[in-house]
This record gives structure tokens, C-alpha cells and sequence, in this order.
């Protein structure tokens, strides 16, 4: 096996890819070095939301998501990734260290979800009354399967709605905190720059007819009649548990789900208000009946593409230098996954 097979030419436009990963409110709280031939991931804890994320849940499924966008360029250059996950218990900050496994060329899967990565955005407008058919919701089932999460469609009117109604109970909690408004309000983006979220991105300001909370990004008021959709696909995207490798890993199924709906010219939004407040996220869990637990909610439907939001420079996320301070220390075997994309 050989470590050192990356180029440096791979590793940028690797991680000009991985910046592509959603975050909460684009705080993109990632860095990345090199070390040992290999690169690492890791949260950048001065990024961190400490009103909506004070647990790092945010920030680990963001860095997880950033992970697969990672593996995916190497990949698709020709150098698959073996990924550890957390290898340094010493280091809680490290997500995980990508090494060179040997190459081989891209499947056509990798192929497909690398060519979807810059086209992939959240899209919060109103989408088309168009249902998703079978076929693409099989594909996002397996998405989610392959890597080791799940994903749960919420069907039917009283599914949904009992969904709904956990979702503005919690958005309701978090408004009443002014510190989670101000830390929203903070990380709007009313003029360009490298981070937040752009208003125009923003969809359509909230309303009280809407079955879902939407936050409030953008400043669009809507023309009578383009509400919301009132019966969208709903899904709940989880794992088997909840600690920091597993909100990784569901970062990791997250963006391979959100990239296999890009693929199939689908549009997606993301909802995590039930996630943020705890006793929201059991009753959701509880409503789901099924074992794990949920690490975030998407809304998926065809509608007009938007267009991508801004990010912050690879230089100003990557360390270029290798500093490998001697031997690495590693947590073992586990969480060593096979190379690429499979
Ligand atoms: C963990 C997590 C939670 C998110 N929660 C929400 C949410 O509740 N509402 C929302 O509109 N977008 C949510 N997003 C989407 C981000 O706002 C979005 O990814 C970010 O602004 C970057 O934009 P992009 O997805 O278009 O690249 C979430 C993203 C992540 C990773």
C-alpha cells in the first residue's frame, strides 16, 4: 500500500471540493492538513455555533459531509482514500485522516456524484408540484444504506404533519432565545462574503400558513398562491447511535444522499430545528419507531435550481505543510472503511 500517492494538485482540488459540503448557516467549520503523507479533517472549533451546535453535532455532521466530498475527488482522481475515522483519542477536534490506497480508476458511481458536487445547493423555495418517483426515492434509500446510516420517508398526511408539528414546537423553543435569533441574524449575509447565508439563497420569508419552520434567511415575500408545497417528500436521515464517529459517518451519508438527489435532478432543503432542541429530537425518534437516531430532516421535491452559495478560500482552510510530529497515534482498526466510494 502506499502513502504518499496523493499529489499536492490532487489534495487542493480535493479539498476544493470538500468546501463544498453544506454547513449550519455556511459557517463551514472545517480545516484540513497534511500529515504523515496523509490528509486530515478537522473541526475548527472557533467556527463552531454555540447557540444553535454547543454540542458539536453540527460541526461533526458538516465535517463528515466535508469527508465524502474528499473521498470523492480522490477518487475521482484516481487515488481512493482509506479513511480513518477520529484516529487520535488524544486529538477530539481530528475527524479523520485520509490516506492513499492504492490507485485504481473512478466507478462510474464516483464518477457521477463528483460531477454533482458543484451543482448541489440548498434550494428553500417552493418546490413543483411534481411528486418524486419511485425509482430516485429508491436510490436515496440506498444512498443513506451505503454509508452505514438510514433513511426514513415520512409518508402520508398524518406522518407528516405529526413531523410538522414536533418541527415548530422546537423552532418555537429556539425562538425564544434572543441568542439564537441574534446568532441567525449574525450569520445572514445581506452583501457578499465568504460565508453565511446569502439572503437570496434564503427562500421565501417565513408565513404562518407553512408546514415546516423555514429560518429566517431570507427577504423574499411571496406573490399570492406560490406557498410552500402542502404535501412535500419529508425524510429523517439517521444512524445507529449518536456519538461523535456516528454524527461523522451521517455526515458522510448526508452528503451522499443530498449528491445521488443532485444526480437525479432533484432539489433538497434541510431542516434541523428537531434536531437542535433535545427533547424535539426523542419525540421525533419516538414518532419514527425505528432504532438509532435522527441527525437531520430533508425536504426533497423538483423546482427551480437556484445556484450555489459562497465559501471561504482552500488556502485559508488547508495547511500545506506536512508537520507530522513522528509515529501516529490511532485508535485501531476500527472505522477504517474500503478506499473510494463504493
Ligand atoms: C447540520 C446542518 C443543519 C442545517 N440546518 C438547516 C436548517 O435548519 N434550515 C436551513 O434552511 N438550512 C439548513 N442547513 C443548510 C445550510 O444552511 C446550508 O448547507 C449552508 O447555508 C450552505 O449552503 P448550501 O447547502 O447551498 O451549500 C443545514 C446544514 C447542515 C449541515
Amino acid at each position: 500500500m502506499s502513502t504518499d500517492a496523493f499529489t499536492m494538485d490532487d489534495l487542493r482540488a480535493g479539498v476544493a471540493a470538500a468546501i463544498r459540503a453544506p454547513s449550519l448557516h455556511n459557517s463551514q467549520p472545517w480545516r484540513f492538513r497534511l500529515r504523515y503523507g496523509a490528509i486530515e479533517v478537522l473541526v475548527d472549533p472557533r467556527r463552531r455555533l454555540p447557540v444553535a451546535d454547543p454540542t458539536g453535532w453540527a460541526a461533526r455532521l458538516s465535517c463528515g459531509a466535508a469527508v465524502f466530498n474528499l473521498r470523492l475527488a480522490l477518487a475521482a482522481a484516481g487515488t481512493p482514500a482509506q479513511v480513518r475515522l477520529r484516529p487520535d483519542p488524544a486529538e477530539p477536534d481530528l475527524v479523520a485522516r485520509l490516506t492513499a490506497a492504492g490507485p485504481r480508476p473512478p466507478t462510474p458511481t464516483e464518477r457521477g456524484l463528483y460531477a454533482a458536487i458543484p451543482r448541489r445547493h440548498s434550494n428553500r423555495s417552493p418546490f413543483w408540484p411534481t411528486p418524486v418517483p419511485p425509482e430516485a426515492r429508491w436510490r436515496l434509500l440506498e444512498a443513506a444504506r451505503a454509508e452505514g446510516a438510514w433513511l426514513e420517508l415520512v409518508i402520508g398526511p398524518a406522518p407528516v404533519a405529526a413531523l410538522a408539528e414536533i418541527a415548530h414546537g422546537a423552532n418555537r423553543v429556539l425562538d425564544r432565545d434572543p441568542r439564537y435569533r441574534a446568532e441567525v441574524a449574525r450569520w445572514t449575509r445581506r452583501v457578499e462574503a465568504p460565508d453565511g447565508v446569502p439572503v437570496g439563497s434564503g427562500g421565501p420569508v417565513p408565513e404562518p400558513q407553512d408546514l415546516f419552520p423555514q429560518r429566517p434567511f431570507g427577504v423574499r415575500t411571496r406573490a399570492p398562491g406560490r406557498d410552500l408545497e402542502p404535501e412535500p417528500l419529508v425524510a429523517v436521515l439517521g444512524c445507529a447511535g449518536d456519538t461523535a464517529a456516528d454524527q461523522i459517518r451521517a455526515g458522510q451519508a448526508l452528503q451522499r444522499v443530498l449528491l445521488t438527489a443532485t444526480d437525479a435532478r432533484l432539489a433538497v432543503s434541510l431542516l434541523s430545528q428537531p434536531i437542535e432542541v433535545p427533547a424535539a429530537r426523542e419525540q421525533l425518534r419516538l414518532a419514527l419507531g425505528r432504532y438509532g437516531t435522527p441527525q437531520i430532516v430533508l425536504r426533497v421535491g423538483y423546482g427551480q435550481p437556484g445556484w450555489p452559495t459562497p465559501r471561504r478560500d482552500v488556502a485559508e482552510v488547508l495547511e500545506e505543510r506536512d508537520q507530522s510530529p513522528g509515529v501516529p497515534r490511532t485508535a485501531g482498526p476500527a472505522g477504517v472503511t474500503a478506499p473510494g466510494v463504493q
